[in-house]
């Protein structure tokens, strides 16, 4: 069950008995946190919160429907499970949604302060068959977002006792991936089904784009639910952030200016979005001005920014944003035009450009110098002063870390997330209190008769087809960006300590724990093993190493059972749980010691180099744990500090050395910094 990020890390699946072998964990664990929760005490912060996303429920899902690509589990006879067909490309059964919220019923409801909930709660277009209409995407969406409110309400039994982020996938539309500029009837239709969830003070505003933010803990601690889709390469019915015209432009705007309120007053942001700033040397999901004022962003508000979490690609890994990427010129708008020569990347899992997105990303990695920090992701206390001038980046701060979770929907398992952040000094804080606890307006008649006239409004005002039209020639996109000024946001102020993403303090994160549902237990299909094989080796039940992983995406994937037919005539399947796929707190082969951005730099540098000295090999390699011994120890080796005294530090606090940087750029290949070589 490594295997999502085994696809990620090249570790094939040799973790899996580090990894995967502590189903008591959970449970001991839960209970041990249910002793201080018992009684009606107010409520108190916990310092953890669920990251859940892409649950793609499918009400045609099919028990023991086959699962090749004609049928995707909705017809035929073959190996769909119970609780869906893991490892397959099929969609989610209604069971295993209703399945997963009851064992957060059970095993988390009480002991977490925020839900982030990323997006997709709509099945694929993925039946050629069985096409998608309106009535299903808000449906299902509709439907979870009522699983939400029942599972988070409060006692008093109106509104919520915690709060619920949520924002939109990119299949929660129609046609997928396309949503015009605001305010439209999809954005007025979201507005409704999640109006327990959005701040009523930020109702309009969504409703022009879809953006808003929480303030999960008051004052203190806020959640931006950002809406990616305008940000989004595919998204044909938008263009890039670069024209003040552009919603994804006036979403950059408007969180430029919450966050610095958010500075003024002292708070911290987690950002949250569906699709993630993805990008790699040859492809991308955002577009290149909006990634490009993203991480300026973030660079600049790196005193507030806690982390960013994302969903949409289904597979276990993180980003590491680049600011040396920063292309100035492009933002200025100075430059000829906005060309950017990176591809967008296909649909989700569909395609050859994931697998090369990945392969990228690790290629990228391999080339990472070593990181200023130990192992563990701590930094020494810089002697000599954060502002020497010459003082390196022991913090970190050129990356910014973007965390992409996994999915319910069982491309590999089913799998959530459980993050903890740090609340030291916030024992007693205020908490979150549902300001609709008093009051709270049902869905009228009225509202659900938008609902079904928003397919005509959608086409009416939209012009899909020349959209589409528009995206073919994307090659195009090299016109002037009308953006007369650019502001450049505020940087951190000089006196300032370093931000909750780069120094363990109060609200940083500082690990998560991983749950996964093992769908060939709990299925318990008894298959006829005499049925014929196709011989697809691809489809068995994992890649065997990297490069197999890679022609393993490259399909529609039968899964682990495909071709097989049940021969039991009743399904008859275990109970269903959860259990701990990993910690970040004990995992032997990640060694975060937080979630800091140095411990995640370390820990792609040490995956840059396990590739390096023949990560293929070291991938066949039965015990996998070697693959970093050597690494970890030069890269906690203290004595390096010193000879890294050279290390041009380009962004300093100082806002000049970043101006001037603005015109260093263009002399690319400066980053020729020593590599400290093994040996
Ligand atoms: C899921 O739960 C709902 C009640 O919340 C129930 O009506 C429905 O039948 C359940 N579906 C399945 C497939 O278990
Ligand atoms: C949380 O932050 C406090 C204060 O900065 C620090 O002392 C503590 O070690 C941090 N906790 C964790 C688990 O890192
Ligand atoms: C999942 O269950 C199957 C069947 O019981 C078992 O063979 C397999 O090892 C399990 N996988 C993990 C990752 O626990
Ligand atoms: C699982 O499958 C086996 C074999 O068909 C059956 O004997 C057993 O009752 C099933 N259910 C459970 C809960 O183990």
């Amino acid at each position: 069950m490594a295997l999502q990020r085994a696809l990620v890390l090249g570790l094939a699946l040799l973790c899996h008995g580090v990894i995967a072998s502590a189903p008591g964990f959970a449970a001991a664990e839960t209970k041990a946190l249910d002793q201080h929760t018992q009684g009606s005490a107010p409520r108190r912060l916990h310092g953890r919160f669920l990251h859940i996303t892409d649950l793609h429920p499918d009400e045609f899902y099919r028990v023991h429907s086959s699962t090749d690509e004609t049928d995707a589990c909705h017809r035929g006879h073959g190996p769909a499970g119970t609780y869906g067909a893991e490892t397959s490309d099929c969609d989610t059964p209604f069971s295993l949604v209703n399945a997963t919220f009851d064992w957060i019923a059970a095993n988390l409801k009480d002991e977490i302060d925020f839900v982030v909930w990323t997006g997709d709660s709509a099945r694929h277009d993925s039946d050629e068959d069985l096409p998608r209409n309106q009535g299903q995407v808000l449906g299902t969406n509709r439907w979870i977002a009522d699983k939400f409110a029942e599972l988070f309400a409060a006692p008093s039994g109106h509104g919520l006792a915690i709060p619920v982020v949520p924002t939109f996938g990119n299949n929660d539309i129609l046609p997928h991936n396309i949503l015009l500029p605001g305010p439209n009837k999809w954005l007025q239709t979201y507005a409704q089904i999640w109006r327990k969830f959005i701040p009523e003070e930020q109702r309009h505003s969504f409703e022009f784009g879809g953006w808003f933010y929480t303030e999960v803990v008051p004052d203190r601690l806020a959640v931006f639910s950002l809406n990616t889709l305008y940000f989004f390469d595919r998204n044909a019915g938008v263009d890039d952030c670069a024209s003040p015209s552009e919603p994804g432009y006036k979403q950059l705007e408007w969180l430029r200016v919450q966050l610095q309120f958010m500075r003024q007053r002292g708070m911290k942001a987690i950002l949250m979005g569906h699709v993630p700033p993805a990008r790699t040397e040859s492809k991308q999901l955002w577009g290149e001005v909006c990634w490009q004022k993203y991480t300026l962003w973030l660079r600049q508000y790196r005193d507030v920014i806690v982390a960013g979490l994302y969903g949409h690609m289904n597979i276990d890994h993180f980003l590491l944003q680049d600011t040396h990427d920063i292309d100035f010129g492009l933002l200025s708008g100075a430059a000829d035009g906005v060309v950017s020569t990176r591809e967008s990347m296909e649909d989700e899992l569909s395609a050859q450009s994931t697998a090369d997105y990945l392969q990228e990303l690790r290629d990228g990695w391999a080339k990472l110098d070593p990181p200023a920090a130990g192992s563990s992701g701590r930094v020494k206390e810089d002697k000599k002063g954060r502002k020497g001038k010459k003082s390196k980046d022991i913090w970190g701060e050129r990356y910014q870390l973007s965390l992409v979770s996994p999915s319910i929907v069982p491309n590999y398992f089913p799998t959530l997330r459980v993050l903890e952040y740090n609340i030291t000094g916030l024992e007693d804080a205020p908490v979150w209190a549902d300001p609709f606890q008093t009051f709270e307006a049902p869905a009228t008649q009225e509202d659900t008769q938008k609902h079904l006239d928003l397919r005509n409004t959608f086409e009416y005002d939209v012009e899909v087809g020349s959209a589409s039209k528009k995206k073919k020639g994307k090659k195009h996109r090299g016109k002037k960006p009308k953006n007369p000024k650019f502001v450049l946001p505020e940087a951190p102020s000089k006196s300032s300590p370093p931000g909750p993403a780069y120094s363990q303090q109060p609200l940083s994160l500082t690990g998560y724990t991983q749950y996964f549902a093992n769908l060939t237990h709990i299925n318990n299909l008894t298959l006829d093993v005499s049925a014929v094989w196709d011989g697809d080796e691809s489809d068995s039940d994992a890649p065997s190493s990297w490069l197999d992983g890679i022609a393993w995406l490259l399909k529609w994937r039968k899964g682990k059972h495909g071709g097989k037919k049940p021969k039991a005539p009743k399904p008859d399947p275990r109970e269903f749980q959860f259990e701990v796929e990993y910690s970040t707190f004990h995992d032997k082969i990640y060694k975060l010691g937080d979630l800091t951005v140095n411990s995640f730099v370390d820990l792609a540098y040490r995956i840059g180099e396990n590739d390096k000295s023949g990560g293929k090999s070291a991938l066949a390699d039965a015990e996998g744990r070697d693959f970093d011994d050597d690494e970890v120890e030069s890269a906690d080796a203290e004595d390096d500090d010193e000879e890294e005294e050279e290390d041009e530090s380009e962004f300093d606090d100082d806002d000049d050395e970043f101006e001037a940087d603005k015109k260093k750029k263009g002399n690319k290949d400066k980053k020729k910094k020593k590599k400290k070589k093994k040996k």
